[in-house]
């Protein structure tokens, strides 16, 4: 069934074709310049950018799919859990599609659609659930940090998550504090890769607790101390390079660590993760060392679907219809705050 999705809760605009299992398109307007100096999103601001984006993002998926409105079986976004005003934008005009073309409209959660988004794969993408298998799933991103187990298809349970910054904060934190634009974590993944991640040693928040939440403040603020005491390593290359590979380090042993204590706790074969920080080279290369290691399943999210996107919203929603999962309402509202499971 060609289906349209809808993505808007933070700060990129998306709009995805899908059909049968197949991304026929999927096009993202990042409003990352817009937020950038800010230094972080700007809510009021997210919303005026989807507002002005969605129409011609979306005649860009349709376009690029093929597809015209009529052909179009269900209409899909995402209701929540993200910014109010940024959700509002998408969940309003996927049901306003819906309601003159009188086709279903489902509105999916966003961390829901980041669990399975590891099983599309490809180029064009495909969601291929034929190998799934009950999973710890992390999703890290600017936003959110957060394992869960996902025990069958549709039937997932939060373990546990941050208790202040998101990995991702963490990073583009880190890279205010040495000047870099945000979001920084791009660009120290890219900075790290020729620095030495043992020439400093900063600490690995909650790594040895045995419950599955995680906390990044603390390291930041480890960060901050350690350049006020060594300002000189702001203006000299090398050692710079080593404090991004350093701070990367401890942000990866931390998620690594703690997605393995709770695969094996578990005693579950296979780990998956997505979210913007899934997109980083060190988390890729720890998770892939410790599943051989340990002889787990891995499943990594393609790099151009880990960061917050239609298709993933519209593969769900298409999965949901097929099991006969039922619309959602027409005038069903944002859920800024929804958790998952509930
Ligand atoms: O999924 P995403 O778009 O979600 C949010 O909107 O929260 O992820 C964006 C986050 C930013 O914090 C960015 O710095 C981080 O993902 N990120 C990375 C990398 N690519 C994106 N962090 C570390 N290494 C990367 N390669
Ligand atoms: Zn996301």
């Amino acid at each position: 069934m060609p289906l349209l999705a809808l993505e808007t809760s933070c700060d990129e605009t998306g709009a995805a074709v899908v059909h049968d299992g197949r991304v026929l398109s999927n096009v993202v307007s990042s409003q990352v310049r817009v937020h950038a100096e800010y230094g972080g999103v700007v809510p009021e601001l997210a919303a005026r950018e989807h507002l002005k984006n969605l129409i011609p993002v979306a005649q860009t998926a349709l376009q690029q799919a093929g597809t015209t409105p009529d052909q179009l079986q269900a209409v899909a976004a995402t209701q929540g859990p993200g910014l109010p005003s940024a959700l509002m934008v998408g969940l309003r005009a996927a049901q306003a599609v819906a309601f003159v073309l009188r086709r279903p409209f489902l509105g999916i959660h966003h961390h829901e659609a980041h669990l399975y988004s590891p099983w599309i794969t490809g180029q064009p993408p495909v969601a291929d659930f034929s190998e799934f298998q009950p999973n710890v799933s992390l999703i890290v991103s600017g936003g959110h940090t957060m394992l869960v187990q996902v025990q069958a298809e549709f039937k997932h349970r939060l373990l546990g998550a941050t208790v202040d910054d998101a990995a991702g904060e963490c990073f583009d934190k880190v890279g205010k504090l040495i000047g870099l634009p945000y979001p920084a974590g791009p660009e120290i993944d890219r900075l790290a890769e020729q620095g030495n991640p043992k020439t400093f040693d900063f600490p690995r928040p909650m790594i040895h607790e045995p419950h599955d939440d995680f906390s990044f403040s603390g390291l930041k603020t480890s960060v901050r101390y350690f350049l006020r005491d060594h300002p000189e390593v702001l203006t000299d290359a090398s050692r710079l390079r080593d404090l991004c590979a350093s701070v990367q380090a401890a942000i990866v042993d931390v998620l690594v660590a703690k997605t393995f204590r709770a695969a094996l706790r578990l005693r579950l074969g296979c780990v998956t993760t997505s979210g913007g920080v899934a997109r980083n080279r060190a988390l890729r290369k720890g998770l892939a060392a410790a599943c051989e290691r340990e002889n787990l399943v891995l499943r990594i999210t393609e790099p151009n679907l880990c960061t917050d996107n239609a298709a993933m919203i519209g593969i769900l929603a298409e999965r949901k219809l097929a099991q006969r999962a039922p619309a959602s309402s027409l005038d069903a509202d944002i859920l800024p705050s929804w958790e998952l499971g509930s």
